[in-house]
């Protein structure tokens, strides 16, 4: 068989390539190594004349929370800028919800059981916070334009123990899908059984575009408030992957009934976030949004011509084969790919071949793909010309897989 034999082949070739985490690539990190000497001895000052090196500005330095503001399309005063790490803040956001309520509302800890909707495919960090808390993850189909709102709607409003809900609006975690403006109404229109319901919306991929004509979406704060219902959405987002992973500045939005109970809890946990850091993100963007959103385009010139070596790969080699179905994303950092009955053994497959993907299952909760069927591919780390031979080694991996399956069967 023509694919065993060049399977054998790849085998011989003792390849070491790793794709298992959406990274981006050492030539990404270097765009912003400017932001390590931006700052010189004597400039530890915002305009205002903010100290940054002391204590002090719990929330975030007005200037950070004024530049950051339209990333997530809010008012500078509904936003707090916080450390390196949104992952960290939603964890934060989602244990306080377990130890103290929200708003004054009962611990979820104290419920037998509360429940956290997880539209599949997602990210498995989120999946895994809620689990590692103690909640009980049910899974929502994910469609092109969202999760499946008929499901939300009736599941939030039907069972005060669903207690909130995991989203990444744009570029979705691995689908890429950027939810359409009718979703984001109907998620601003909630009517959760729970008062203490909130969305966890992650927006970890909103200036992250891969074409030069990116979508625009609505902003759900601003689309809650005017139903009367501000209350309903903590929102997320980080320069992780815009300056340095490692040393980034994260940032949260919501209502001010909500930041009023969140920043009063943040102050038992810290008496200010790396102000320093802050600072530097505003003198290496100039301190305007604009040259951050130029900054991005040199991202895409990176990682684009990426992404088209994986999708013109697949589409060369197995389209027209009818055995897997896989996205061409317009942004974010991953290619979700999907074959029945064959996802682990691909992942497997290609590690025998040198060639390390992220865990076939990973993008369910609890890592369960009920069709075994979905493999996240992250083309951002490796150079292309790696990234070409890993691909081969996966196309290569898939036909082998689906052969076996049919002679299975
Ligand atoms: C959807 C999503 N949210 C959050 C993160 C992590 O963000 P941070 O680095 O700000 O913790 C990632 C990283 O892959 C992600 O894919």
């Amino acid at each position: 068989m023509e694919c065993e034999k060049q399977y054998k082949s790849f085998q011989a070739a003792g390849l070491k390539l790793d794709m298992s985490r959406g990274k981006p690539s050492p030539a990404q990190l270097a765009l912003t190594n400017g932001i390590l000497t931006c700052l010189s001895e004597e400039e530890f000052q915002t305009e205002s004349g903010l100290d940054c090196r002391n204590y002090g500005c719990l929330d975030g330095l007005p200037e950070a929370k004024a530049f950051f503001a339209p990333m997530l399309g809010v008012k500078p005063e509904d936003l707090i800028v916080c450390g390196n790490s949104s992952l960290n803040i939603m964890y934060w956001a989602m244990s306080l919800a377990m130890t103290n309520g929200i708003c004054g509302s009962k611990p979820w800890a104290k419920y037998d059981k509360v429940k956290v909707l997880c539209p599949v495919p997602g990210y498995d960090r989120h999946f895994a916070v809620s689990q590692f808390l103690g909640m009980e993850l049910v899974n929502v189909p994910m469609q092109a334009d969202g999760p499946d709102m008929d499901v939300v709607e009736k599941l939030v409003a039907e069972d005060d123990t669903v207690k909130a809900i995991w989203c990444v609006p744009m570029y979705s975690n691995p689908g890429g899908v950027v939810y359409s403006d009718e979703v984001i109404r109907r998620f601003a229109n909630l009517k959760p059984k729970a008062e203490d319901f909130r969305i966890f919306w992650d927006n970890a991929y909103c200036v992250h575009h891969l074409t030069d004509n990116p979508p625009k979406q609505l902003c759900l704060l601003e689309e809650a408030r005017k139903v009367g219902n501000a209350d309903i959405c903590y929102m997320f987002a980080s320069t992780s992957k815009i300056t340095h992973p490692g040393s980034g500045v994260a940032m949260m939005a919501a209502s001010e009934k909500n930041m009023k109970y969140l920043k009063n809890a943040l102050s038992f946990s810290t008496i200010g976030y790396d102000k320093i850091n802050q600072l530097r993100h505003l003198r290496f963007f100039g301190g305007k949004f604009e040259n951050l959103i130029e900054h991005m385009k040199k991202h895409q010139a990176l990682i684009a011509p990426k992404f088209r070596i994986v999708v013109d790969t697949l589409n060369r080699e197995l389209g027209g084969l009818g055995i897997a179905k896989w996205t061409d994303p317009k942004g974010g950092y991953f290619v979700s790919f999907d074959q029945k009955g064959c996802a682990k053994r691909i992942v497997q497959l290609c590690k025998e071949a040198g060639v390390v993907l992220t865990g076939a299952g990973a993008t369910f909760p609890m890592g369960v793909d009920p069709e075994d069927e979905n493999i996240r591919i992250s083309p951002t780390f490796p150079t292309e010309a790696e990234l070409q031979k890993a691909m081969d080694v996966f196309v290569c991996s898939a036909k082998l897989a689906a052969v076996e399956k049919t002679l299975a069967e």
